[in-house]
């Protein structure tokens, strides 16, 4: 049988359905592996499958054991695997496209609908009893409907976004390495630069993968770029972010609020994020839906099958 060693804890399904096919090492308790220990368990691996929560840079593939063949992404960002390194030492790489795009957009719309409509603050008022009568003036947010919408990345998850948003008449702009063909577009509106979308919408969502081009995307020149009062939502990836000028951004108002699905810093987060009311947070939850995280195995599991069946896996990186 196949080794397979699975870093983190999965959905029941997902490991019963490795065990029937595989002779599966689990990390039961769930901690995130360190190099030392994801080095030494690729010496007695021939397939991992591991989360973004494991970082196999340069250092550490160099070390990867010769008997490993594949690494199984449960996931579909890859930036915690360095894919030059894996490719040159022959590992192939799959990720798991498609499968979180639904529930990622989810979470997009509930922080651009909880950010806009200041769903922290009244969460809190409730439960620290400071809510004293309803008032005209109380809580004004800022409507969501019939806005424009500036989307950094059309790939899966961000056209999904775009689709969530269209039903609530928003206007949909975009910024993305190529322009989509209009059976994809379906009308939103193409910019050649980050600072053109940023200056002609009301609310931007991050849904871009992070890559070396795209670090700090986020920075004080390009919220400079946005319209005062925007709306900013990142479920993409904390790194994209300069989390400081952000935070001065929000502070000054010049960014209204913000919904942040992760961080440069996980776990954790950014302790000052947490001193701004106008900024709702969650712990990197995505693709956590129950749905999600079985299909996610599974894709990753049918990625498996396929290389150990000597076929090409369905998404294979490298
Ligand atoms: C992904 O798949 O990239 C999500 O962020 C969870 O890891």
């Amino acid at each position: 049988m196949v080794d397979l060693s699975i870093t983190r804890l999965l959905v029941e399904p997902v490991l019963e359905r490795a065990r029937n096919n595989y002779a599966v090492w689990l990390n039961d308790d769930d901690h995130i592996m360190s190099s030392d220990e994801l080095i030494a368990r690729s010496h007695e691996s021939d397939a991992l499958m591991v989360c973004h929560s494991e970082l196999l840079s340069a250092d550490v593939v160099a070390k990867l054991g010769s008997r490993l063949k594949i690494v199984a992404n449960y996931s579909v960002g890859v930036d915690h695997c360095d894919l030059e390194a894996l490719k040159s030492r022959g590992i192939v790489v799959t990720n798991t496209p498609d499968v979180l795009s639904d529930a990622t957009a989810e979470i997009a719309m509930l922080l651009l609908l909880g950010a806009s409509r200041r769903a922290y603050e009244g969460d809190q008022m409730l439960r620290h009893g400071t809510w004293k009568h309803w008032a005209p003036v109380e809580m004004n947010g800022i409507q969501v409907t019939s806005k424009k919408l500036g989307i950094v990345g059309m790939g899966r998850v961000g056209q999904t976004v775009a689709k969530r948003a269209r039903g609530f008449d928003m206007e949909i702009h975009y910024s993305n390495r190529r322009r989509l063909p209009p059976e994809l577009e379906c009308g939103a509106i193409y910019h050649t630069s980050v600072k053109s979308l940023f200056e002609a919408v009301d609310m931007i969502s991050l849904n871009c993968p992070a890559t070396p081009e795209t670090d700090y995307l986020i920075n004080a020149e390009s919220i400079g770029w946005m319209r005062p009062g925007a709306v900013f939502v990142n479920t993409a990836r904390g790194r994209l972010v300069d989390e400081a000028a952000l935070i001065d951004a929000l502070q000054s108002g010049h960014i209204a609020a913000a919904g942040l699905d992760v961080f440069q810093n996980e776990p954790g987060g950014n302790p000052e994020f947490a001193k701004c009311p106008n900024v709702l947070m969650l712990p990197h939850l995505g693709s956590s839906t129950r749905e999600t995280r079985k299909a996610m195995g599974d894709r990753a599991l049918d990625n498996l099958d396929a290389f150990f069946a000597g076929q090409e896996p369905r998404d294979r990186l490298v």
